[in-house]
């Protein structure tokens, strides 16, 4: 039930608080230390590449788990888009192990795909928000979201579940490797929690730089480097799904090699910055396109704030920001979609599952 909410997807982003703290209660154990099956772990720890095999937003949030997984447990990652790895398989390591992320778990790409390694006798691992569900019947083992229902077509909490399962696990696979953290996961994804609910008290904020970028635009570009590009990929997709703008995430250093050519006066530049090594190289891209005439809206983390950034979302880890700087992305692109009078919860063509091929 939406309740008071005019729509799903404000629900939505708006759990995304509860949905964190739910998620660090369900992988604790008596001790009150982050834990995984421990067959799961064993899993992990044979595979010499895991291949991490997903569509569209969970696609998105694989991108930033193969960083988690590859910067804490020191395991190689090769994120691979369900529809594609099925028809144009990569050559495969000698032990490799999979991992479909799937918010519904009925993704007939990812089933074609898991069907495939099945038979070639690789061991899989299903994250999904759906006990029960195909891609979890028809894998090894399962990792649940947590999230609890999602409705809205644009998937928001999901995909913030499925980026702190993933933290979870590299997290507990790095432990179980022998690999010290110089950080707590648990109290930082309480930070995130309460980060995220500052954002969410936010909405008029986000309101206002929708209705200022966005409202009559054609198109819109998200850009951002290292992690923040994933995130840019994301905030791109949601604006274009609900509101029908043409969107585009980029990293920022490639834009000269092409796309600045699309630059107009008054286009949209989203720009998100919370790393400080690419800091510095984001602004300068942002300049390179304001020079063109682009309008800029900068996102970033406090601590890397410069005079005129638009918004500045609360400091957090620097392995987790995606967690937290998707939230300003996500209500703006839910806020362009409204000004701009579209079905927020059902965009044309989309349905919730896409169970075709
Ligand atoms: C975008 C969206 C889709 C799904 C994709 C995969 O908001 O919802 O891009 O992420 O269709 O779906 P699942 O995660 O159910 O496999």
């Amino acid at each position: 039930e939406k309740g008071t909410y005019p729509h799903y997807m404000l629900k939505e982003i708006d759990e995304q608080p509860l949905v964190m703290r739910k998620i660090i209660q369900k992988y604790q154990n008596d001790q009150g230390e982050l834990t995984i099956d421990q067959e799961i772990l064993d899993a992990v720890n044979e595979a010499d590449r895991i291949y991490i095999i997903a569509a569209g937003t969970s696609y998105h949030a694989s991108l930033v788990g193969k960083q988690f997984i590859e910067k804490m447990a020191n395991i190689p990652v090769e994120v691979h888009i369900s529809s594609e790895f099925g028809y144009n398989m990569p050559l495969l390591s000698e032990k490799p192990l999979f991992i479909f992320i799937s918010q519904s778990g009925e993704t007939a790409d990812s089933r074609a795909v898991l069907v495939q390694v099945k038979e070639m006798g690789h061991k899989a691992i299903t994250i999904t928000n759906v006990q029960g569900s195909t891609l979890s019947r028809e894998a090894d083992y399962t990792l649940l979201l947590h999230a609890g229902p999602e409705i809205a077509v644009a998937s928001t909490k999901a995909y913030t579940a499925q980026i702190a399962v993933l933290s979870i696990l590299s997290y507990v696979a790095a432990k179980s490797r022998g690999i010290e953290l110089e950080f707590d996961l648990i109290h930082e994804l309480g930070i995130i929690a309460n980060g995220m609910e500052v954002l969410c008290d936010e909405k008029e904020e986000f309101e206002s730089i929708a209705r200022e970028y966005l409202t009559v635009t054609r198109n819109a570009f998200f850009i951002g480097r290292s992690i923040d590009y994933y995130v840019s990929l994301e905030g791109a997709l949601k604006l274009k799904e609900i509101s029908y703008i043409q969107a585009e995430g980029f990293a920022g250093g490639e834009l000269k090699h092409g796309t600045i050519a699309l630059i107009e006066e008054g286009t949209p530049i989203i720009a998100v910055t919370t790393q400080e090594s690419v800091n510095l190289g984001i602004r300068g891209n942002v300049k390179e396109v304001v020079a063109r005439g682009a309008h800029p809206c900068i996102i970033s983390m406090s601590g890397l704030e410069s005079e005129g950034d638009t918004f500045i979302i609360p400091e957090v880890h620097e392995l987790l920001t995606p967690l937290i700087s998707v939230i300003p992305l996500q209500l703006i692109a839910y806020y362009a979609a409204l000004h701009r009078d579209c079905d927020v919860d059902k965009p044309r063509n989309l349905a919730k599952s896409v169970t075709v091929e």
